[in-house]
């Protein structure tokens, strides 16, 4: 009988995987089942230029990124897991290239109040609500998804779609939302973001990819220089809630408007648990259309020569850089040691629910008859 059961799942695998090879660049399989067995797959899809990507439908995960260095050499620069139960422990996974939400970074006290009414999320980070709160959020559900690839066959991806509950995590209304990822031959690989809703609620979603342009496993990210297009800052309280002030840089070592390497000024930042960067900038954007991409940050390793450039029409971008990893074990046997790797989550401000209307912040509500758009692009490239 188990013979034949093995052999029955190869034939499934096979027949999945054969389904989707016929003349695309995109293949789906088996990743693993969750508890309940609802399957999990894995799409993959190569660029005409050297790159490869993987997405899962588990949180719309962004698991793989190779790309090559100056030598023609390529390595994955994302962090991420072998299996779902390491994606479903909360303990080991520090959202690797989840999509996050409904609200990705934090809500102070998990409160927030649309039209006089009041909402209270969970509390899952101290006292705050981060990255849309516990089992019920974005990141731990199945979403459906569907390869596609252009005529020409210079770009191909999946979209990835889910529909959260009035209520799910405590958020109001029930939300509609879709996530697309798409590969070009640039090795441009952009996100973008759409949501509907059928009551007022709040929604900022984002990729929550860690990078290491060295080959994710490397031990550090301090060698590794950044730009980030922006003049401003929104500090934040011990408890990282922003405190809604948007202070300049000049001065700080949250200056990036030069390129600095990330090691230079880190130990300016502090010590203790989380101390380091990991704050939301105020991206220069004057003059930039609604929905138009303007350059958010640059990241480049000039040891393998890798660059990222990160594109969006959002107006924050988080620069965290790792200040909770603690050595946790990843996919290809790769241990992800404390700052050996950073995330740049385009975004709205975090706590905007409770800041909006104050000068300069962004709104958090999506209402009936409106559609919530976010691009957020990484475009992988080599140092100029
Ligand atoms: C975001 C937050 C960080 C941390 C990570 C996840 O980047 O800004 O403080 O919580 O998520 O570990």
């Amino acid at each position: 009988m188990l013979r034949f059961r093995v052999a029955l799942s190869a034939v499934v695998l096979t027949s999945i995987a054969l389904a989707s090879t016929a003349g695309a660049h995109v293949h789906a399989f088996k990743f693993g089942e969750m508890p309940d067995g609802q399957m999990v797959k894995v799409y993959t899809m190569k660029s005409n230029n050297g790159a490869y990507v993987e997405i899962l439908t588990l949180g719309a995960t962004l698991r793989k990124v190779e790309v090559p260095d100056k030598d023609g050499n390529v390595a994955d620069v994302v962090f991420g897991f072998d299996n779902v139960a390491d994606y479903l422990d909360a303990d080991k996974n520090q959202y690797f290239g989840v999509v996050v939400g409904r609200y990705g970074n934090r809500i102070a006290g998990g409160k927030f109040s649309i039209d006089g009414e009041e909402y209270q999320l969970a509390t899952n980070d101290g006292p705050n609500h981060l990255h849309g709160g516990g089992d019920q959020a974005l990141s731990r559900q199945v979403w459906k998804a569907k390869r596609f690839e252009s005529e020409d066959n210079t770009e191909r991806g999946v979209k990835l779609w889910y529909v959260s509950p009035d209520g799910e995590e405590n958020y109001p209304g029930e939300v509609t939302i879709s996530v697309t990822y798409t590969l070009n031959d640039k090795n441009e690989l952009r996100i973008d973001y759409e949501a509907t809703t059928d009551k007022a609620t709040v929604l900022n979603l984002t990729n929550h990819a860690y990078f290491n342009l060295r080959g994710a496993g490397s031990d550090t990210i301090n060698d590794h220089e950044i730009m980030i297009n922006a003049d401003r800052y929104t500090p934040v309280d011990d408890t990282l809630i922003t405190t809604g002030e948007l202070a300049p840089v000049e001065g700080t070592p949250l200056d990036f408007r030069e390129f600095h390497a990330i090691g230079e000024r880190v130990d300016e930042m502090g010590e203790g648990e989380g101390a380091g960067y990991d704050h939301n900038f105020v991206l220069n954007r004057e003059g930039a259309e609604q929905g138009e991409l303007t350059v958010a940050a640059v990241l480049r390793d000039p040891k393998s020569g890798r660059q990222l450039t990160v594109k969006t029409d959002q107006p924050g971008i988080q620069f965290y850089g790792g200040n909770f990893l603690k050595g946790q074990e990843g996919k290809d046997g790769k241990t992800y040691a404390y700052r050996s790797g950073l995330c740049l989550e385009t975004q709205i401000f975090p706590d905007s629910p409770n800041k909006q209307g104050e000068e300069g912040w962004p709104n958090a509500v999506l209402r009936p008859g409106e559609t919530y758009r976010h691009v957020q692009e990484y475009d992988f490239g080599l140092v100029e």
